[in-house]
C-alpha cells in the first residue's frame, strides 16, 4: 500500500514539475495584453507606448531592418502599420505574400528589434493607398456595397481578416503566442463618414467588432475615429491633437493612433510640412492629459511605387515629413528632438502609468498636470497653450519660464528634463548630388548610353476592342488594370454640317470626370488638361471632309480612397462630348454615337516596361516631345551607397520602370498651385494640414525613389512610357547624402540634454545647457566652424549672423572642443566662453562642416 502510494506521489510530482516547466517556457515567450483605464497592460504591467508607422510596401524589404533601427533608436516601442488587402490579393483567391508584401517578416523584423506591433488589418485602409487598400475586383462582386451592412461585402471581409489573422497565428505574431503584436485594428474611422450609411451604418460597425472578436487574436482590438466602438473594442483617436480626447468608456486607455507628423503630398499641390515644435507640443500635451500610447503617422512614410498612390492625384513620394525621410534618412532636427521628448516622457513612466494626472490652471493658457504616485514619484508636466506670448509661472513654490505654444517634462516635479520649443538636436542638412545620364559636353559622370524608342499607336490597336454605345464609366471598364482608357470614335464629316465654321473647324467640348485627358483628332494631339474630378475642356480642332477619328485618352492617376461611397465616384469621360460651332452656338452631341473602348496601352500589353523587346528603335533620331512614346536607356548605378532618385526633370507625365520594378508615376510638369506658400511657417498656434506649405508656383515632385536594391552595378534598364511629350535625355541621377552641415542654436535657457538629467537637484542645477553635434556618417569628422558666436545670434540655420552681442572666443572654443572629431559637446554658459553682455539671455548657435 505504501510503495504504491508513494510511487503514485511521484508520478504526479514529475507531472507537476513538467506543467511547471511548460508554463515557465510559455510565460518567457507569450505574453498577455489586457487594458485597463490607464493603459495597455503587458504581462500585467501598464505601459507608456511610442509607436510610429511604417507601410511595409512603402520601402523594400532591404530598407525595412535600418528602419526599423532607426525607430529603435528614436524610441518607439511600436511599428503600426495597415496590412493592404489589395496588395496581398491582386486577384481574388490569389494571395501574395512576397518580397515588398512580406507581411510576415516585416513583424518579425520588427520582433527581432525587440519592438512591438499594432497591425491595422482594417481591411479598409484609406492611406492615400489606391481605392483605400481594396482590391478592384471587389468592386465587381455581385450585389456589393462596400462598408455597410451587405452579405457579400461582409463575407469577404471577414474572410481576408480571417486570412490574416490565421497567418499571424500561423507565424505566432501574436503576443499571446511570443509573438510582438500587441494590438490589432479593424475598420478605419468609419466613425467619420458612418452616418452617410444610415441604420446599416451602425449594424456593419457593430459586425465588424463582434467579426473582429470572433477571430481570437488574444490580443485587444482597436478602432479608430469610432466613439461608440462597442466594448471590449478601444475606441482611438486620430488627428494633428489628440489631447482632449476621451474614450468611450471609463474602462478603456487614452490611445492616440495617428499623430499626423506631417501631411501627404498631391500633384499639384505644393508640399505640406509640420514643425517638429508644435509636434512635439501635440505629443507632450496628449501625456501630459493622461495619454499613453501615441503614433506618428508616419515615422517613415516612403514610396508609392507602382500604380498603389491613392486618389485622386497623391504623388508618388509619401515623404509626410515624417522623422524618417521617403530615402531613409533621418530628418534632422525632427526626428532628433523626437527622441529626446521620448526619452523625457520615459523618465515619467512610473508617475503616469500609476494614476490619472491632477490638473491646475497656473493662470490663463498656462497648465499644470501632476502624477504623483502612494510610493512617492511625482511627474509633472507644464503648459503655455498661448500662442503669443511666453509665461513666467510659479509651481510648487518654484520659478519656470514657459516659451509660447510649449510644454515642459519635470520627471521629478522639480527639474525641467525637456521643453518642447527647445530643440537641442542640430539640423543636418541633405542634399541631391547629381549625375548625369547621358554624355553632355564630355562629362566624366555619365552613366547611361544612348536612347531608344518604341511609339505607342494613337487609338484603338487591338482587334478585339469592346463597342458600345454612350460613354463608359472608366473604372468599370477598365477594372483598373491600367491608367489608360481610349474612347474612340470614327465620323464620317460632309462639309455642310452645322456644327462646323469655315475651313472644317469646330470645337470639341469634352467634359471628364478625371483625371487625365489627351484628344487626338486624326491621329495628332489636338488638346488636353487634367483636374482632379472636373475636367471640362474646348478645344479648337480642325476637322477634314470625310473620315475623322477622334480618340480620347482618359488617365487616371490613383483610385479614390477616403470618403463616404469613395468606391463609387468613378472616373473617366462620362460626359457629354459635342462637337459645337464657334459661330453659330449650334452642336452636335457625340455622347450616345458607337464608342470603341480599348483598356490599357499595347505597350503595356506587350511588357515594354521589363525592357525586353525586339521592338526597341535605335538607329532613328530620337522623338522628342511627342506624345506616347515609350523610352529606354541602359544605365550604370550611381557610384556610393547612398540612396538614388531620378529627376525627371524635361519629361512630361508617366510611368517608370527600373530593371522591370516599377517605380511609379511620375509628372514633373503638374505644378505646384502659386498661393498658401509660408516664408517660415509660425509653430505657435493650431497646425492644419495647409498651414505650412511649401514649393509653390514650382513642380509638386521631380525626383523619383529608386531603391538601391533595384539596381545592379552596371547594365540596369529604365523604361518610360511618356504619354504627355518630353525629353528623356534631359533626365538625371541624383543620390541624397546626409549631413555635410550642421547647424544648431541653443540658449542658457534650454534644459541640459535629456540623456544627462538626474532628478539629484543640487546636481543639476550645476548642469548647464549644452550644445552637442555629430557628423551623421560614421567616417566624417567636423572639418571647419562656419559660424559660431555665444551671445545673441540672429537668424537661422544657413544664415546666421552676430547680433549686439557676441562674445570674441565663441569661434575659438567651438574650433577647440570640435574641429577634427566627429562629435563635440560645448556648454552653453558664461564660464566658457566669458560675458559678453550683462542682463540677457544669451545662445550659442554654431554651423559647422562635416568632411
Ligand atoms: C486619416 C486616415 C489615414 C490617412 C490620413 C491622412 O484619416 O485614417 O489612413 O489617410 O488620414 O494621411
Amino acid at each position: 500500500m505504501m510503495v504504491i502510494a508513494a510511487k503514485m506521489v511521484r508520478g504526479k510530482k514529475v507531472e507537476i514539475v513538467s506543467l511547471l516547466i511548460l508554463v515557465i517556457v510559455m510565460a518567457a515567450t507569450a505574453a498577455t495584453v489586457t487594458y485597463d483605464h490607464r493603459a495597455l497592460v503587458i504581462d500585467g504591467k501598464r505601459k507608456i507606448l511610442i509607436s510610429g508607422s511604417i507601410h511595409y510596401p512603402r520601402s523594400t524589404p532591404e530598407m525595412w531592418p535600418d528602419l526599423i533601427q532607426k525607430s529603435k533608436d528614436g524610441g518607439l516601442d511600436v511599428i503600426e502599420t495597415y496590412v493592404f488587402w489589395n496588395g496581398h490579393e491582386p486577384e481574388k483567391n490569389k494571395y501574395n505574400f512576397e518580397g515588398r508584401y512580406d507581411l510576415v517578416k516585416f513583424v518579425k523584423l520588427a520582433a527581432k528589434a525587440g519592438l512591438y506591433v499594432h497591425l491595422r488589418i482594417g481591411p479598409y485602409a484609406c492611406a492615400e493607398w489606391n481605392y483605400g487598400g481594396f482590391p478592384v475586383w471587389l468592386h465587381f462582386v455581385p450585389g456589393i456595397k462596400f462598408r455597410t451592412d451587405n452579405e457579400p461585402f461582409k463575407a469577404e471581409m471577414q474572410r481576408f481578416t480571417a486570412k490574416i489573422v490565421d497567418l499571424m497565428k500561423q507565424e505566432k505574431l501574436y503576443a499571446s503566442q511570443g509573438g510582438p503584436i500587441i494590438l490589432s485594428q479593424i475598420e478605419n474611422e468609419y466613425g467619420n463618414i458612418d452616418s452617410a450609411y444610415g441604420a446599416a451604418g451602425k449594424s456593419y460597425m457593430k459586425w465588424s467588432a463582434s467579426m473582429a472578436l470572433s477571430l481570437d487574436t488574444g490580443v485587444p482590438w482597436n478602432m479608430c475615429q469610432q466613439g461608440d466602438a462597442p466594448d471590449p473594442i478601444i475606441n482611438t483617436c486620430n488627428g494633428f491633437y489628440c489631447d482632449q480626447f476621451t474614450p468611450n468608456s471609463n474602462n478603456k486607455p487614452k490611445m492616440w493612433t495617428e499623430n499626423w507628423s506631417g501631411w501627404f503630398l498631391g500633384f499639384g499641390e505644393p508640399t505640406p510640412y509640420r514643425p517638429v515644435e508644435d509636434l512635439a507640443f501635440a505629443v507632450a500635451r496628449f501625456f501630459q492629459r493622461g495619454g499613453t500610447f501615441q503614433n506618428y503617422y508616419m515615422y517613415h512614410g516612403g514610396t508609392n511605387f507602382e500604380r498603389t498612390s491613392g486618389g485622386p492625384l497623391i504623388s508618388t513620394s509619401y515623404d509626410y515629413d515624417a522623422p524618417i525621410d521617403e530615402y531613409g534618412l533621418l530628418r534632422q532636427p525632427k526626428w532628433g528632438h523626437l527622441r529626446d521628448l521620448h526619452k523625457a516622457i520615459k523618465l515619467c513612466e512610473d508617475a503616469l502609468i500609476a494614476t490619472d494626472p491632477e490638473i491646475t490652471s497656473l493662470g490663463s493658457n498656462l497648465e499644470a498636470a501632476v502624477y504623483k504616485t502612494s510610493s512617492g514619484s511625482c511627474a509633472a508636466f507644464l503648459a503655455n497653450i498661448g500662442t503669443q506670448s511666453d509665461a513666467t509661472v510659479t509651481f510648487n513654490g518654484k520659478s519656470y519660464r514657459l516659451p509660447a505654444w510649449s510644454v515642459s517634462i519635470l520627471p521629478d516635479c522639480k527639474n525641467v528634463a525637456f521643453n518642447t520649443a527647445k530643440i537641442n538636436s542640430a539640423t543636418e542638412s541633405t542634399a541631391f548630388a547629381r549625375q548625369s545620364l547621358k554624355p553632355d559636353g564630355g562629362s566624366s559622370a555619365e552613366l547611361g548610353s544612348q536612347w531608344s524608342h518604341i511609339k505607342e499607336p494613337i487609338g484603338i490597336s487591338e482587334a478585339d476592342a469592346l463597342v458600345k454605345p454612350g460613354l463608359l464609366e472608366q473604372i468599370n471598364t477598365t477594372a483598373d488594370k491600367s491608367d489608360y482608357l481610349w474612347y474612340s470614335l470614327r465620323m464620317d464629316i460632309k462639309g455642310d454640317e452645322t456644327f462646323l465654321d469655315e475651313g472644317s473647324k469646330a470645337v470639341l467640348h469634352i467634359q471628364s470626370i478625371g483625371q487625365v485627358v489627351y484628344a487626338f483628332i486624326n491621329g495628332k494631339l489636338a488638346g488636353s488638361g487634367n483636374d482632379r474630378t472636373n475636367i471640362s475642356l474646348d478645344i479648337p480642332i480642325n476637322l477634314v471632309n470625310g473620315k475623322n477619328t477622334i480618340d480620347l485618352l482618359s488617365v487616371t492617376v490613383g483610385l479614390a480612397n477616403y470618403g463616404a461611397f469613395f468606391d463609387i465616384i468613378g472616373a473617366g469621360i462620362t460626359g457629354p462630348v459635342s462637337l459645337n460651332s464657334a459661330k453659330t452656338g449650334s452642336s452636335m452631341d457625340l455622347s450616345s454615337h458607337q464608342w470603341t473602348y480599348q483598356v490599357g496601352l499595347k505597350g503595356e500589353d506587350t511588357g515594354l516596361g521589363s525592357g525586353d523587346s525586339s521592338e526597341w528603335v535605335s538607329n532613328s533620331p530620337l522623338p522628342t516631345n511627342q506624345p506616347l512614346v515609350w523610352y529606354k536607356t541602359t544605365f550604370d548605378a550611381p557610384s556610393g551607397s547612398e540612396p538614388v532618385a531620378i529627376d525627371f526633370t524635361g519629361t512630361g507625365k508617366g510611368i517608370a520602370w527600373v530593371n522591370g520594378q516599377s517605380i511609379g508615376r511620375y509628372w514633373p510638369t503638374s505644378i505646384a498651385r502659386t498661393d498658401g506658400c509660408v516664408g517660415s511657417c509660425n509653430y505657435r498656434g493650431t497646425y492644419r494640414n495647409d498651414k505650412c506649405l511649401k514649393n509653390c508656383g514650382k513642380p509638386s515632385q521631380t525626383l523619383y525613389h529608386v531603391p538601391r536594391s533595384w539596381i545592379k552595378p552596371s547594365g540596369n534598364t529604365l523604361v518610360l512610357l511618356e504619354e504627355m511629350g518630353g525629353d528623356p535625355t534631359k533626365i538625371s541621377f541624383a543620390t541624397k547624402h546626409t549631413g555635410s552641415n550642421l547647424c544648431l542654436k541653443v540658449s542658457e535657457s534650454h534644459p541640459a540634454p535629456v540623456d544627462t538629467w538626474t532628478s539629484d537637484s543640487k546636481f543639476s542645477n550645476r548642469t548647464s545647457p549644452v550644445l552637442s553635434l555629430k557628423c551623421p556618417v560614421s567616417t566624417q569628422v567636423i572639418s571647419s566652424i562656419r559660424f559660431a558666436s555665444f551671445g545673441t545670434p540672429t537668424g537661422s540655420c544657413g544664415s546666421f549672423s552676430h547680433g549686439r552681442c557676441s562674445s570674441a572666443r565663441s569661434l575659438s572654443v567651438v574650433q577647440k572642443a570640435c574641429v577634427g572629431s566627429r562629435s563635440c559637446k560645448v556648454e552653453v554658459s558664461t564660464r566658457v566662453f566669458g560675458e559678453p553682455c550683462h542682463g540677457v539671455v544669451k545662445s550659442l548657435a554654431v554651423e559647422a562642416v562635416c568632411a
